[in-house]
């Protein structure tokens, strides 16, 4: 089996941040998204992977390489303009051969890991397989209805009355019947060759399409909120590591990970927690749910449930919640008891002031 991951589009969901990096490479838990996707690729034993890449090729290739750091071997697609997700596998046409694949959304997060699926997918080779979670609304989801027997009866993309609560997550296992399916279909309404489309016009075919739950956390890292969401997820899963240089002011608690070369100075760390290699945090409070990357600064301020991305100084804020700071950004506060926010805000970007 080969993969393909799906790491172009347009992020337009995620802006301001998306205008200077690839959606994909956000960190969370202090790692980039698709390195999370990639580690559950190879934990199905697969190492062979096609990566899809848009017009922000040169930093994908740049964290990921030709993969060997993670025990991969990629292949990179370049797709011009987001045509949609089937669009992506009919690029991928040569790469994929005649092979079984499981196609990955670069954006997904699925932490528990799809090897049930996998080895269901092995086991009874349907000619597609999709991987599903119950949601609580599923209006705005693309929808499978299912018989008894596991066997997809029909795709609904974002319904408006729901038949069932299974929504479709960033997870396909296909069988080279998609590439026929592929070719009966048109663009749909917003121009883009859909997925869900190709694998409905299985189903119309009379072949075997099956969905397969899966009940562990699942997050598309489309929005800001689904990046902190899944941060504070990721983070309830890491132990306390202390490699970089805590001084005897400080008081770290419960699970925190100080990496190397990072010093903490009276300061207080309340995990879990994250502070990057390199970052100085001082005379700050940090935590719980905050992971901070590389090299940043953090001095007289409060930071709580947010990611301080790499270079990033966050100085004199008394206190930060649900924040996602951007690489090297600086916020700080005036001295002199000024009365007003001074704000230098760029294109897209949220900003909420306390009252
Ligand atoms: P989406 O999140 O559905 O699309 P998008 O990246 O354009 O985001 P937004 O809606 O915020 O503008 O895409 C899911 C994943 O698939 C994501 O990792 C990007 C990738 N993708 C491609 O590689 N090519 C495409 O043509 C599309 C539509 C998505």
């Amino acid at each position: 089996m080969k993969a393909l991951v799906l790491c172009g589009g347009s992020g337009t969901r995620l802006r301001p941040f998306s205008y200077s990096m690839p959606k994909q490479l956000m960190p969370v838990a202090n790692r980039p998204v698709v390195e999370h996707v990639l580690e559950n690729i190879r934990a199905l034993g697969v190492d062979d992977v096609g990566v899809i890449v848009g017009d922000r090729a040169p930093e994908i290739s740049a964290l990921l390489g030709d993969g060997s750091r993670l025990g991969l071997r990629i292949t990179y697609i370049p797709q011009e303009q987001p045509l949609g997700l089937a669009h992506c596998v009919s690029l991928a046409r040569d790469f994929l051969g005649d092979d079984d694949f499981v196609m990955y959304l670069g954006d997904n997060m699925l932490p528990q890991g799809v090897a049930d699926a996998a080895e269901e997918f092995r086991r009874l080779r349907p000619q597609a397989q999709v991987v599903v979670h119950k949601v609580p609304d599923p209006r705005a989801f693309g929808v499978a209805e299912v018989d008894p027997d596991g066997r997809v009866t029909r795709l609904v993309e974002k319904p408006e009355r729901p038949r069932t609560d299974l929504a479709l997550t960033g997870v396909y296992f296909f069988t080279p019947a998609i590439h026929r399916a592929i070719a009966k279909i048109e663009p749909s309404a917003r121009g883009e060759l859909e997925i869900t489309d190709a694998i409905q016009q299985l189903v119309t075919d009379g072949a075997t399409v099956r969905a397969r739950e899966y009940t562990g956390y699942w997050k598309d890292t489309g929005r800001v909120e689904d990046v902190l969401d899944c941060n504070r997820e990721l983070l309830t899963a890491v132990r306390r590591d202390v490699a970089g240089q805590v001084d005897a002011e400080s008081v770290l608690i419960g699970q925190v990970v100080v990496e190397p070369g990072a010093s903490v100075v009276c300061s207080r760390i309340v995990g879990p927690a994250i502070v990057g290699a390199g970052s100085v945090v001082a005379h700050s409070e940090v935590g719980p749910y905050t992971s901070i990357g590389r090299d940043c600064r953090l001095t007289d301020t409060r930071v709580d449930h947010s990611i301080v991305l790499d270079g990033a100084s966050v100085s004199k804020v008394p206190s930060l919640r649900g924040s996602l700071i951007g690489r090297s950004a600086a916020v700080s506060s005036a001295d002199g008891g000024v009365l007003h926010h001074r704000l230098v805000v760029g294109d897209h970007t949220q900003v909420e002031v306390a009252a």
